[in-house]
């Protein structure tokens, strides 16, 4: 088992990265060092936020994901690796892997998951979106030394652009939508099936957490979230509060979601990867017996749907 001291972050300035490096940062005082990796283009186009993060006593360094001389070179002094990269740049973190599991230094790899079990059951295998990260937690499965854990939370409980609480476009709300504005929801399924959530919030103190207890957390997905709800427990916590007027509530058939979805891929449409993890969402494909947030500690005092969905009216209305 690896203690955690120093860790070398992927990503972290963006969408989950942020909320990653900031709960890493909350916690400080359990490590040494905390570092970053970021492009010369991000260094450049975020240099606010690197700025800040810099103030904070995070150490800087950029290159390319791909220059196996820059990433060596980052890598030194540091045990831990949490990669937060996103969708578009996934298969690099094989590179990443082979580099670390080579370097002296490197003894955990966190990769970028904090989603959709890719491993949930024997259909995964064929899921479009799961390909890359297939192939990321087989390069992890053929290391020896090197620990991992993936954090799998299901959809994030936010109204960012495209996640889960957010409006979409009457164009697309099909593919389901709560939109506090137009007082408007689409839910998918009958509407009844249980989701299991976690907000991006509790994503970023739930993988510190999981970094802090190694011996728990590795060689292994670990099925955490904040809390499961229906979409229309969903919808109806919106109506509550949002002023408590009724909204027009209609659902999106799994069967529909299905066609939506073939369509999506026949038209080469960039929905497509949202439309399968929402089916799979909507399948049940985020339910498990048992999550495992009590094995690294997070059992209690996680955010629930009533502080997520607070914080969705707020995204929403700003
Ligand atoms: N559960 C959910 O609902 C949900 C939702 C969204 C995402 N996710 C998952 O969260 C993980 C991170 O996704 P994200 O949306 O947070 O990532 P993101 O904001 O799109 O990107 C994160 C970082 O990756 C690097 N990057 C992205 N595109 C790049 C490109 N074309 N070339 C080079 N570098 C690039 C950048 O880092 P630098 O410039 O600093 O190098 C960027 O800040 C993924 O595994 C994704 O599947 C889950």
């Amino acid at each position: 088992m690896t203690t955690t001291k120093n860790i070398l972050i992927f990503g972290a300035t963006g969408l989950i990265g942020e909320h990653i490096t900031q709960a890493i940062l909350d916690q400080k005082s359990h490590f040494d060092r905390i570092g970053i990796y970021t492009s010369d283009n991000t260094l450049w186009t975020k240099h606010e936020d690197i700025g800040r993060l810099k103030s904070q006593g995070v150490e800087i360094f950029s290159g390319n994901v791909t220059s196996r001389d820059a990433v060596n070179e980052a890598y030194t002094g540091f045990d831990t690796i949490v990669s937060c990269v996103g969708r578009s740049v996934i298969q690099h973190q094989i590179q990443l892997i082979e580099l670390a599991e080579k370097h002296p230094d490197v003894k955990k790899f966190f990769p970028s998951e904090y989603g959709t079990d890719i491993e949930y059951g024997p259909s995964s295998a064929n899921e479009m979106p799961h390909q890359q990260k297939l192939k990321v937690r087989a390069a992890l499965k053929k290391t020896k030394d090197l620990e991992y854990t993936y954090v799998v939370t299901g959809p994030y409980a936010d109204a960012d652009s495209g996640l889960f609480l957010s409006a979409r476009s009457e164009e697309d709300e099909q593919s389901g939508t709560f939109d506090v504005q137009r007082k408007r929801a689409v839910l998918l399924g009958d509407g009844e099936g249980k989701i299991s959530l976690t907000t991006m919030y509790d994503v970023g103190r739930l993988t510190v957490a999981a970094l802090l207890h190694s011996e728990a957390a590795k060689g292994r997905a670990l099925k955490v979230n904040s809390f499961t709800a229906t979409p229309k427990e969903i919808a109806a916590e919106f109506e509550r509060q949002s002023g408590g007027h009724q909204w027009k509530v209609s659902i999106t058939s799994l069967d529909k979601l299905k066609q939506l979805e073939s369509r999506a891929y026949q038209q080469g449409s960039p929905q497509a990867g949202v439309l399968t993890l929402r089916r799979i969402w909507t399948e049940g494909g985020t339910l498990y017996e048992r999550r495992d947030n009590h094995l690294i500690g997070m059992e209690d005092g996680m955010e629930t749907l009533e502080d997520a969905v607070k914080r969705a009216i707020e995204v929403q209305m700003a």
